[in-house]
């Protein structure tokens, strides 16, 4: 994303995260300089922040050996966002009424940058009316809070007050830089698992948690597309803003898809969808007995395959998901072309800690051209991640057509 980042830490116990912090914002490619607090240095070391942020580490406010004697301002221009984190109610509360006694606090009054507050405080400090108050003038100035979060705290008490995890602040701090890149684009998106009826009261499914789906459905709406979700039966709660749409069957999902698929500039398939049905549901239950039982399926309907097939003008770019456990990019370019769709999103689900039920994920982007390979990160950002190959790809396409027609 390459975005230079003023990471400010104050003296909370929670600055010995700092150092993963700036390793995962590195991660990112984005560049970082750091600005300690003078109390900051007794919770994490400027040589540590200086070594993983591979830039000198600022920490006076007069500082004879700075190469500009205005080291506050030059600071103050260069990001192109401040992040302050932790943030100390202390901190917090020179900010809300203009000290300026240190060069953080300085250079937080004569920047014109975005400034982001990541609290970390003990939960009495942050309930604290004082700071509340404080925290609410800075919220009226436009600045941007990133938690805190519940938890244990390591005073050994329990509640809101905890500095977000590193992770946790990379992904939030992600949506911040995105830009309305996909603005006015109409985004379809199904998502979970799908159940087939064996009779009333029992069904065929999977594992699908539909987490990868509604992360890409959030992802969209920050895009500024127009959003449409089609779910089978998952724990979550759609994001707001967008167009949601139940479903338990695959036969419902595709009348649904059919339904929306017009004038779409995107057809995501991140639904698991069963492969099998049976071949004749019993509207009664099935009474359990000794004899083995056999039940006859047939294969449901290819939603992807039959929405690649239908003759859409304009044709949306088509998305598919594959969950393999074998031969996992082999079997995946095999679908991809037999389905004739533009990129075919592959990942592991034989791998425990990515794919099905799993807050992470670690994907491969199957096209016409090389592959691109998503490294491990939370579903948050490989959703991200996607909707930016996705927008590229309309770009070219849109580029190809004006070229043709010339
Ligand atoms: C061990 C220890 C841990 C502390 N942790 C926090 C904390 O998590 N949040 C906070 O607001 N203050 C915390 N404090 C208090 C701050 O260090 C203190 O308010 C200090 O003045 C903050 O200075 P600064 O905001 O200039 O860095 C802690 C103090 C000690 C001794």
């Amino acid at each position: 994303m390459n975005k230079r980042i003023l990471l400010g830490i104050s003296g909370s116990i929670a600055a010995y995260k700092t150092p993963e912090l700036i390793r995962k914002l590195k991660e990112q490619h984005h560049e970082i300089r750091v600005v300690l607090t003078s109390c900051a240095k007794s919770f994490v070391t400027p040589l540590t922040l200086q070594a993983v942020s591979q830039n000198k580490v600022h920490e006076a406010l007069i500082d004879a050996e700075a190469e500009a004697a205005m080291n506050h301002i030059d600071l103050a221009r260069w990001p192109d966002c401040i992040l302050i984190a932790p943030a100390t109610a202390h901190l917090i509360a020179k900010l809300a009424h203009g000290f300026a006694d240190d060069l953080l606090s300085t250079l937080c009054l004569a920047t014109n940058t975005r400034l982001i507050i990541v609290p970390a405080m003990n939960q009495a400090m942050w309930s604290n009316k004082v700071t509340q108050d404080n925290v609410s003038k800075l919220k009226d100035r436009d600045y941007l809070f990133f938690g805190p979060g519940v938890g244990a705290q390591v005073c050994g008490e329990f509640g809101l007050g905890r500095m977000l995890e590193p992770q946790e602040i990379v992904d939030t701090l992600s949506k911040v830089f995105i830009k309305p890149y996909l603005k006015k684009q109409k985004i379809l998106i199904t998502a979970g698992p799908t159940q087939e009826y064996i009779d009333p009261v029992r069904y065929l499914s999977n594992h699908s948690s539909g987490k990868m789906g509604f992360a890409l459905a959030q992802a969209a709406i920050e895009s500024g597309a127009e959003v449409t979700l089609i779910s089978g039966p998952v724990a979550l709660t759609p994001p707001k803003k967008l167009k949601f749409i139940s479903v338990k069957t695959a036969a419902e999902m595709l009348v649904a898809v059919q339904k929306e698929i017009g004038h779409q500039t995107i057809f995501i398939s991140t639904a698991a969808v069963a492969d099998y049905q049976s071949i004749s549901p019993v509207l009664q239950k099935i009474k359990k007995s000794s004899a083995p039982f056999i039940l006859q399926l047939k294969p449901t309907i290819d939603i992807l395959a039959t929405v690649s097939q239908m003759n859409l003008k304009p044709k949306p770019l088509l998305v598919g998901f594959a969950a393999e456990t074998e031969y996992t990019l082999k079997f995946a370019e095999e679908k991809r072309r037999s389905k004739n769709i533009d990129l075919m999103v592959v990942n592991d689900v034989s791998l425990s800690d990515i794919g099905f039920d799993s807050d992470n994920n670690e994907v491969t982007v199957l096209s016409s051209d090389v592959p691109v390979h998503l490294a491990f990160a939370s579903k948050q950002l490989i959703a991200q991640q996607l909707l930016q190959i996705m927008a590229n790809c309309i770009h070219n396409r849109v580029k190809k057509n004006i070229n043709a027609s010339l």
